[in-house]
């Protein structure tokens, strides 16, 4: 069973590759690990993905604005978030095998258990007892290093001096304990560090007062915004599951304190069936409630909106009821107050209406990335069937959701003449003014295509035959089911658009 399910993860994997969804990044020099790049319908699926969010986040509300803000922000933004102190996993070093691994993903074990492992030294089987609740993932040796916090956040240089060349200045000759160079390296890097964002959330606590300000905005409103961030990521992890570099969809809903139970109420229910809404198995998703100890120290409730991946329930999504943390904590910071006034609102204190309070939020924090890897485990099917002449064949499709799928409508000539290009491309036209991902395809034999297309998820096929030179008739052929319908050349957009619901 675990071995059906991880082939599943490796036939997405490969088709991701053979059919241009995601690639190994700089694959050509042995790849990057834990980085991707989003091929020719990657990018498409991806940003039909961040379409449907927007559409359904800021679009379709009158209380939701958006931000796009700078991936590299000033570094007592993450002095303040609690980023630069605390935002690191467990790492330990397995004195056996050598490998570096996270504490907190390691298998568990009883403490004081009698652990077998291979000695790497000399190959021979060693007995030991555990004496912590973990052992090595890959050797199961509970020989260990002592747990070291390794932070997260990528840093790089921002300046127009080169502080390395600075630093090994002052290095130079000098005969300094590894100590005293460090705390040198420290001292002369600092002023130039900056961060690459690991969350998206923080400009929107930062910007509070600019947006709520220029737009006049009542609470509740929210702030949401779609981008890139940057975690140096340790554990290799389900191919895109979990990268260094991916992107985040979140939004920072700022409510009057005490409401935050109803916003809780309202967000979850909302994020989980936006995420049903394109699903073929809707039961794969479910809700899960953060235990206490799982929490931030500052949130008063938690969900992972979670996913059945072929691994297991895993999180696509966490939604948290962050209280007034953040704008209190850039508030302290900063010195710049981040604060609402509510005229009408009583004051608990006073008694009289005019209140000025810290708004607390509610955030709905989705991956773009890893949500396009649940939908494409969503759509991946394999269904036995025969061919033309009779014999039996395994169809490989991916059952992606219309509004998901990268390409609407293919648009297929039989033949390579007699006009059927001509018309085929006349009508990939006509989609193309219409807005629809249309897409001409000659090559090979018509099977093949078909194939071909139902393999990325095209969800209709039309098809300009020798009959369409008679009566001006192609045929519709359905992804999902593989019928197939004749209707008029003139009929093409609008039973396209019926079936795609736009
Ligand atoms: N602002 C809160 C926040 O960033 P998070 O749970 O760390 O919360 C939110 O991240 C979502 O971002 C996750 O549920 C996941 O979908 C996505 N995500 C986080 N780390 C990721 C990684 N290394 N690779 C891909 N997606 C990731």
């Amino acid at each position: 069973m675990a071995e059906a399910k991880n082939d599943t993860m490796q036939k997405i994997i490969s088709l991701c590759k053979r059919r241009g969804f995601v690639f190994q990044s700089s694959e050509i020099y042995g790849g990057l690990k834990s980085c991707y790049d989003y091929g020719p319908l990657g990018i498409e699926l991806k940003k039909n993905i961040q379409n449907e969010w927007w559409r359904a986040m800021v679009h379709q509300r009158e209380d939701i604005v958006g931000l796009d803000a700078s991936i590299i922000m000033h570094p007592k933004v993450w002095e303040a978030s609690g980023h630069l102190s605390s935002f690191s996993d467990p790492l330990v070093d397995c004195l056996n095998c050598k490998e570096r691994f996270r504490a907190d993903k390691a298998p568990i074990v009883e403490v004081g258990a009698e652990i077998t492992y291979k000695s790497q030294a000399n190959k021979k089987e060693l007995t030991k007892k555990a004496e912590r609740s973990y052992v090595c993932p890959i050797c199961n040796s509970p020989d260990l290093s002592a747990e070291r916090n390794f932070n997260l956040m990528f840093k790089t240089f921002m300046g127009s001096v080169d502080p390395l060349s600075e630093v090994s200045e002052k290095l130079a000759n000098k005969n300094l304990s590894s100590t005293e160079v460090r705390t040198l390296l420290e001292n002369e890097l600092k002023p130039s560090t900056v961060y690459m964002r690991p969350e998206t959330a923080q400009a929107m606590f930062v910007q509070f007062n600019n947006i709520q300000q220029s737009l006049s905005l009542k609470v509740p409103f929210g702030i949401a915004q779609i981008g890139k961030s940057f975690r140096n990521e340790v554990t290799v992890e389900h191919f895109i599951f979990r990268s260094c570099e991916f992107e985040q969809m979140e939004m920072e809903f700022f409510c009057e304190p005490g409401t935050q139970k109803e916003w809780m109420k309202f967000w979850k229910e909302e994020r989980i069936n936006w995420y049903k809404r394109y699903a073929n198995n809707s039961d794969n998703f479910r809700l899960r409630q953060h235990e206490q100890d799982e929490m931030a120290f500052y949130a008063d409730d938690c969900y992972d909106v979670e996913y059945l991946y072929p691994w297991g329930w895993d999180e696509l999504e966490g939604i948290a009821s962050r209280t007034d943390y953040d704008l209190k904590k850039h508030s302290e910071a900063s010195g710049e107050k981040l604060t609402y006034f509510d005229q009408q609102g009583i004051n608990p204190e006073t008694g009289k209406p005019g209140w000025r309070y810290t708004p607390y939020v509610i955030e709905p924090a989705a991956g773009a990335t890893r949500a396009l890897l649940c939908y494409l485990i969503d759509a991946y099917a394999e269904e036995k069937g025969v061919d033309a002449k009779g014999n039996e064949k395994v169809r490989t499709v991916l059952k992606l959701h219309p509004r998901l799928a990268p390409i609407k409508v293919a648009v297929l000539p039989l033949q390579k003449k007699n006009g059927m290009p001509e018309i085929a491309r006349e009508i990939v036209q006509r989609f193309f003014n219409e807005g629809i991902t249309a897409k001409y395809d000659e090559n090979t034999a018509i099977g093949k295509r078909y194939s071909r297309h139902d393999e990325i998820g095209t969800p209709y096929c039309l098809t300009i035959d020798f009959d369409t030179l008679e009566d001006n008739t192609i045929t519709i052929r359905d992804r999902d089911t593989t019928e197939q319908k004749r209707i008029s050349v003139e009929d093409a957009i609008s039973e396209v658009r019926k079936r795609l619901e736009l």
